[in-house]
């Protein structure tokens, strides 16, 4: 048999979204949607456009730029959600519909209030109203793994039969466990009569901590499609991971004759993108993307590694795209030419004002910092990098004073976009909550901070600290923010600030549009 291909479908910016805490604005799914095509997925979940007017504007926009990738828009079985989908749908190179609704009977009794045979109907008539708009058709019946089996195969067959060209049979609670998931799926293909005639597609929730080997076991039995997010973000424990699942295709994909068209060297700095604008960090230990799965601590492995690397390394670094990250780079020497050059090697494309204050930060780094590798350069470009947006407001100044004894104190200046200048201080229960208060008394604003975290860049105590905050506003919309600098005061003080401009940017952008409406 020939080596198949399996596509891969990301659903970063739908299910990943998903994940509590975590809120895209339009600019950044644009970002995210751009990269995914660098990365060359097959297929792009942008949203779920019934959901709100801002998802339904993502897709629609998505769907205009994105040209290279199957662009795939979320609908529940309901007229409404369908039709708003092929709205924001409709300009897409290559549209595709995917509707869902809960199969499993404790389900549809506790949740839809409908039996079997009303559940069934409806997914019918939808498989048929999505077709009406396009011939790239997704059914997923939800709740799969604990869906009657006798009932799973008959809708399976009925959504065939009126027009889905793709199955996803999700594990939507992450119950299943790999042998039984292989094995699901080997009976859906033998007993559904028109199976043939559709992909089949797996969707795993990573509950049981299982949902990059459930996806492997599917691929074994004949799934063709694996949906995914970068860095298994998603709802409760996240998603299948999209890098651990391809690269363990690429690295065992002989084993099951199959390839998947992923440009593995744009994994690295997707996951980057990821970390950054989702504000959720990659723990150190996670597969292919964490800080540590190149690094060897034991010295017998170190011994290996410098004799050959693949005594100990499966995977090429390089094949993933990490930059030679110990490598030092550049100095306090180097100049502006060089210094664009070498983002530009690193594949940044950044504007020329964000070259410019970002060299500036880099002069100021490579004044305090022996040396400066691309890790460093890396989270200097990250904060300017997660939103294409002028900031409302910069930071220019910023001492704080506390102490065990001492009333935590922050004294801000900040610059407005026109460059007027703003001073205020005050106290706080610590120096980030002092902060907090004196750039929401410049900036007239009051979030609440809902996240804060701290990560070193590089090793060594002059280390850079990248802070990652979330602030949540009176609406209850979630926004984060991220800086980097050797003093973790004026991290956290810049990734606030950072934060509080996104939040001011959607609302500013927010409040034109209810002005348009309005006229
Ligand atoms: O987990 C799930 O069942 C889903 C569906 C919408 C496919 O995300
Ligand atoms: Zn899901």
């Amino acid at each position: 048999m020939d080596n198949q291909k399996v596509h891969i479908f990301d659903t970063t910016l739908r299910d990943g979204e998903q994940s509590a805490g975590v809120s895209f604005t339009l600019n950044q799914k644009i970002k995210i949607a751009q990269q995914l095509e660098k990365l060359n997925v097959d297929i792009i979940e942008a949203g779920f456009p019934r959901t709100s007017p801002g998802d339904l504007e993502a897709v629609q926009e998505i769907s205009r730029l994105v040209r290279g990738c199957t662009i795939c828009g979320l609908a529940r079985c309901i007229k409404g959600d369908i039709e708003a989908a092929w709205e924001a749908l409709k300009e897409a190179a290559d549209p595709r519909i995917h509707i869902f609704i809960n199969t499993s009977d404790i389900q549809m009794k506790n949740q839809l209030n409908k039996t079997r045979e009303q559940v069934l109907e409806q997914a019918v008539e939808s498989v048929k109203l999505a077709k009406s708009f396009t011939s790239n058709v997704e059914f997923s019946p939800m709740d799969a793994t604990r869906t009657d089996t006798e009932f799973l195969y008959r809708i399976i067959e009925a959504a065939i039969k009126h027009g889905a060209t793709t199955i996803n049979v999700p594990d939507s609670v992450g119950y299943a466990i790999p042998s039984e998931h292989g094995l699901m799926f080997k009976n859906i293909m033998e007993k559904v009569p028109n199976a043939g005639k559709a992909i089949f597609s797996v969707h795993a929730h990573n509950d049981l901590g299982l949902s990059s080997a459930n996806a492997l076991a599917a691929v074994e039995n004949g799934v063709r499609q694996i949906e995914a997010a970068i860095n298994g973000i998603g709802e409760r424990a996240g998603n299948t991971a999209l890098e651990e699942v391809v690269m363990a295709l690429k690295t065992r994909g002989s084993q099951l004759n199959v390839h998947t068209d992923i440009n593995t060297k744009e994994i690295y700095r997707t996951s980057k993108l990821i970390e950054q604008i989702s504000g959720m960090p990659v723990q150190w230990n996670k597969a292919i993307v964490g800080k540590n799965s190149f690094r060897h601590g034991s010295g017998i492995h170190q011994d290996g590694i410098l004799k050959m690397r693949e005594t100990w390394e499966i995977i090429d670094p390089a094949d993933i795209g990490i930059p030679q990250g110990t490598q030092i780079v550049m100095g306090k020497l180097s100049g502006s030419h060089a210094f664009t050059e070498h983002v530009k090697k690193l594949g940044y494309n950044l504007t020329d004002e964000q070259l410019k204050s970002a060299f500036k930060d880099f002069k100021i780094l490579a004044d305090k910092k022996k040396n400066i590798d691309d890790r460093d350069i890396e989270a200097i470009i990250a904060e300017r990098t997660g939103e294409v947006f002028s900031p409302m407001w910069h930071l220019d100044h910023i001492h704080v004073a506390s102490g065990t004894h001492a009333i935590a104190t922050a004294t801000i200046k900040m610059k407005n976009k026109n460059k007027k200048s703003f001073i205020d201080a005050a106290t706080g229960d610590g120096p980030i909550d002092a902060i907090c208060v004196a750039v929401n008394r410049i900036a007239g604003v009051d979030p609440s901070l809902t996240g804060f975290s701290v990560q070193n860049v590089t090793e060594g105590i002059d280390s850079q600290g990248t802070v990652f905050i979330r602030i949540k506003d009176s609406n209850g919309h979630l926004y984060s923010g991220q800086a980097a600098d050797t003093n973790v005061i004026v991290a956290s003080a810049k990734a606030y600030i950072n934060a509080v401009n996104r939040m001011l940017i959607v609302n500013e952008k927010n409040a034109l549009t209810a002005k348009k409406e309005k006229k």
